[in-house]
């Protein structure tokens, strides 16, 4: 199967969200992967922490679970990503008035807070909270191609899944990391999801590229660039991981949900 980086051409929304966000337990492709996450995400956003009012998804891809909690507290948020057909399936969810594709995430997510409300009015308010979608590359210093990066900083920036797979290298990372820190305010909140010692992952007839990083490298990386790691989390106890039986989707070895605040 072909190994590419190719986010412009060769990323496949549709299957990639129909493929891994379709369902949300004991996944053939992920585990329990995205239950992880969207409990994660419920936990730190649950807490009595002041997260502010703005707050920016990097690479949001084509999907949504990463801001659900996160609507419940912050007033403005804006997704971003890389690839244009990511972006123009966001603005397709955004501004369709039809419901449907996240109903599973969402009726998840209203199960973990409590929220008796419809489903559709639940994401009619999601909806409201995103204010924007951006273009964005992470690997330039000007990464908001279309206006002025530095315009307003943001008080949380929430990224799931992208970092490991934006990085050719190490070195790519860590400028990756000062590109979103830059973004930040001081003692702003940085909530990552990634994967750990995962090589390629799957979307329709290709494998993307995924940098291989250990949850030691995930510390030293972030501790040495100016972010102090206030909680921690891995789907998988790390002195005792199951082995993951690594299958045609992704060869990721744990997953984990980290909270920092750039000092
Ligand atoms: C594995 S997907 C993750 C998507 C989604 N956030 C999730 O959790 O499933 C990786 C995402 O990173 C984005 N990406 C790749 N290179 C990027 C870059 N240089 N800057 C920003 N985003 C990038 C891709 O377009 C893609 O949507």
């Amino acid at each position: 199967m072909e190994l590419t980086t190719d986010y412009i051409k060769k990323f496949d929304g549709k299957w990639y969200k129909d493929t891994y966000y379709s369902s949300l337990f004991d996944s053939v492709e992920e585990g329990n992967l995205l239950k992880f996450g969207m409990d994660s995400f419920h936990d730190m956003f649950n807490s009595d922490v002041d997260f502010g009012g703005r707050m920016l998804d990097v690479g949001t891809g084509p999907v949504i679970h990463s801001i659900l909690s996160a609507s419940r507290r912050l007033h403005h948020i804006d997704l971003s990503d890389y690839s244009p057909s990511n972006i123009d399936l966001l603005t397709d969810w955004k501004t369709d008035t039809s419901h449907g594709d996240y109903d599973a995430l969402i009726k998840y997510e209203m199960k973990l807070a409590d929220d008796r409300r419809s489903v559709s009015e639940r994401e009619t308010e999601i909806k409201s909270k995103v204010l924007g979608i951006r273009r964005i590359d992470l690997t330039s210093e000007n990464v908001f191609q279309e206006t002025a990066s530095h315009d307003v900083l943001y008080d949380v920036i929430v990224s799931s899944l992208c970092l490991e797979a934006a990085s050719a290298d190490k070195e790519v990372y860590r400028k990756c990391l000062r590109n979103i820190s830059n973004l930040l305010k001081t003692g702003g909140y940085l909530i990552i999801f990634g994967v750990l010692e995962e090589t390629f992952y799957r979307v329709g007839d290709v494998r993307f590229n995924c940098l291989h990083l250990t949850s030691e490298d995930i510390r030293t990386i972030y501790e040495g660039n100016g972010f102090k790691i206030l909680k921690w989390s891995t789907m998988f106890p790390e002195d005792h991981p199951p082995k993951v039986e690594e299958n045609d989707f992704s060869d990721f070895k744990n997953v984990f949900a980290m909270m920092t605040q750039k000092i």
